[in-house]
């Protein structure tokens, strides 16, 4: 699995404790360098230069509380055949709650199904405002990549 933006890993530990092989990615890796059985790859997504994984194909990919939507378009390419996409951040409408609330780190309406369509199969999808551990406006989809069908 890959946790891009990983932060401070809570969600590669997570997967990890579970029995899954990760790679975590972060601009600022001081906080994954210690983790045990991670791959730890520091890299600044926004810089320009070109993504370090292109070459790899996940079974997961999960990226929490991040938004840099150059970036968007690459991810159903990154998933191997099944591989499942889950993504959270933030959307229109949190500028009421506080930050973020630069448009630029907040979805807009069906962006994130904007990325799994067509090549991803949507397994849930939700534009809400939740109120824990704060309240804030999120998107949040889980989608898989299905099987392409065999040439001819
Ligand atoms: C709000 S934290 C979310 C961390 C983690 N996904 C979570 O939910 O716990 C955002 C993360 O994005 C990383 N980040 C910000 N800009 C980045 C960039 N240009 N390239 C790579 N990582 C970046 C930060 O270092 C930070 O760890």
């Amino acid at each position: 699995m890959l946790d891009l933006a990983a932060g401070g890993g809570r969600h590669t530990r997570l997967a990890r404790d579970r029995g899954y092989r990760l790679t975590a990615l972060d601009r600022d890796a001081s906080d994954l360098a210690g983790l045990v059985d991670v791959e730890v790859v520091q890299h600044d997504l926004e810089a320009g230069a070109p993504f370090p994984l292109k070459e790899h194909r996940f079974d997961g990919i999960v990226v929490t509380n991040y938004l840099w939507r150059p970036l968007l378009p690459l991810l159903p390419d990154l998933l191997a055949p099944s591989g499942v996409l889950l993504y959270e951040t933030f959307a229109r409408g949190n500028e009421r709650f506080g930050k973020p609330s630069n448009p630029d780190f907040l979805l807009v309406p069906g962006e994130l199904l904007d990325i799994a369509r067509p090549r991803l199969r949507v397994l849930a999808y939700e534009d809400v405002e939740i109120s824990e551990p704060r309240r804030a406006c999120v998107q949040r989809i889980a989608a898989v990549r299905e099987g392409e069908p065999a040439p001819g």
